[in-house]
């Protein structure tokens, strides 16, 4: 049993202490952009470790989401970053920044966190250790390849997802925010009302096929035009429902030519034909990307996020390591609200403040490589000055504002020189 009292993976070094070099954040005023409207926009420019321990007592329980994306430690050199470090050195530095980043998150915040198969199974264990297993959320699988060029080489079955593990602050205080996600017409619905305008009770319903055929008209055509008219029938549950429903179902079996409607306050009203619930096409459309769409609730299986043409978000190459904004769009939305902090301690091309920042969050981000300064700042600067068409910013009409400080870390026994 270790210090948790728990099942717990154990590693060497895991209790090794890591160097203590308490550093503060000082302004590198050229590089910060309209830091007059940053309203607590922060990028940090170091060691993640050494910059979170910076943030903590002034953001010790007002992060809202913590979106990061780690090096997978996949044996890689990439282009930016060295993803290649030993097993148990990789544990060490996810251990030592979870633990400042779990103080961080507010009592209804949660984490994100981006990981292969590489590693999933043994962050999943430290990530148990740390949040507490009851806070567990969600594992979501992400596909973000498709098994051609030389992955399809590998042995065994070819690898294309990517994996999102999700802990809650504190899972009941939590406030989850349902998604919707396209889907294709819903061909259970294949009824149409004849006669709408009649007045419920008197309701005709004829099969949609034939309104379609009579009109010479296709489902495409009226499913966002009539969607109150095309239903489903649905047997109704017994079970968990209310004595007036109960009621209004035995009735309606009994007078099978009428609609009954049950009227309520604070929720949908339930509608009724010989014994059967009536659910309306117009429900299933839900508001995605600014428009009316047959919907979903999203899953843990991500299967809509287009990993392929993302290379020119936010006008950087980052290749192979850059997230889709429409992904990071997702999880803040579940997460937040706007005017909430969002962080990414792991930063790489700044995707993440790129996304909270259209998406009207406050946002921190850490990176220690110097992309930093060559890929996050004009990517930011082209969102702030209004000239990024890219990723998410047609969908959440991005019109530009805002600004952000850039900071560097610095110990403080050196700040003299620094103030030179
Ligand atoms: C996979 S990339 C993140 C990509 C990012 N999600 C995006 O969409 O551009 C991981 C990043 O973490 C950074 N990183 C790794 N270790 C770090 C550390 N100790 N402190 C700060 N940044 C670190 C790397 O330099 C790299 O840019």
């Amino acid at each position: 049993m270790g210090k948790y009292g728990k099942l717990e993976l154990v590693w060497a070094g895991k209790e090794d202490t890591p160097p203590h070099n308490p550093c503060v954040l000082l302004e590198d005023t050229e590089k910060s952009y309209k830091s007059e409207e940053a309203n607590g926009n922060i990028l940090i420019h170091g060691d993640n470790l050494l910059g979170l321990k910076a943030l903590a007592g002034e953001y010790t329980g007002k992060v809202k989401c913590i979106y990061i994306d780690p090096p997978y430690n996949t044996g890689s050199a990439f282009e930016y970053y060295d993803d290649r470090v030993e097993h148990s050195q990789w544990l060490s530095l996810m251990r030592n920044r979870l633990e400042v980043l779990f103080t961080l998150l507010s009592e209804d915040g949660s984490i994100w966190i981006s990981i292969d198969d590489g590693e999933c199974h043994y962050l999943k264990i430290l990530c148990d250790e740390i949040f507490g297993r009851k806070n567990f959320v969600i594992q979501s699988t992400i596909k973000r390849s498709a098994p051609t060029g030389h992955k399809a080489i590998n042995q065994g079955p070819v690898q294309v997802c990517d994996y999102l593990l999700c802990y809650a602050k504190n899972k009941q205080h939590w406030n989850y925010k349902p998604q919707y996600t396209e889907r294709d017409y819903d061909k259970a619905y294949n009824q149409y009302i004849a006669n709408y305008d009649k007045g419920v009770e008197h309701w005709r319903f004829i099969p949609l096929k034939s309104f379609l055929k009579k009109e010479g008209k296709t489902t495409q055509e009226i499913m966002y035009t009539e969607p109150e008219k095309i239903i489903r029938f649905a047997q109704p549950h017994f079970e968990g429902v209310g004595r007036e429903t109960r009621e209004l179902i035995l009735k309606s079996k009994e007078n099978p030519k009428r609609v009954f409607v049950q009227r309520r306050e604070n929720h949908p009203d339930i509608y009724l034909v010989k014994g059967n619930r009536i659910l309306f096409y117009k429900d299933k459309l839900k508001l995605i990307d600014g428009g009316y769409k047959t919907a979903e609730q999203v899953t843990n299986l991500w299967l809509d996020i287009p990993f392929q043409g993302i290379a020119k978000e936010g006008g950087v190459v980052f290749k192979k390591n850059k997230k889709p904004e429409k992904m990071v769009q997702r999880i803040i939305e579940m997460s937040s609200d706007p005017g909430d902090i969002i962080l990414d301690s792991f930063a790489g091309s700044g995707t993440t403040g790129a996304v909270a920042h259209k998406m009207g969050r406050r946002w921190i981000m850490i990176e220690m490589g110097d992309h930093c300064r060559t890929h996050i700042v004009p990517r930011l600067r082209g969102i702030i000055d209004g000239e990024d068409l890219t990723g998410i910013s047609k969908v959440v009409k991005w019109q530009g504002g805002g600004g952000f400080r850039y900071y560097q870390l610095v110990l403080p026994s050196t700040l003299g020189q620094h103030n030179k």
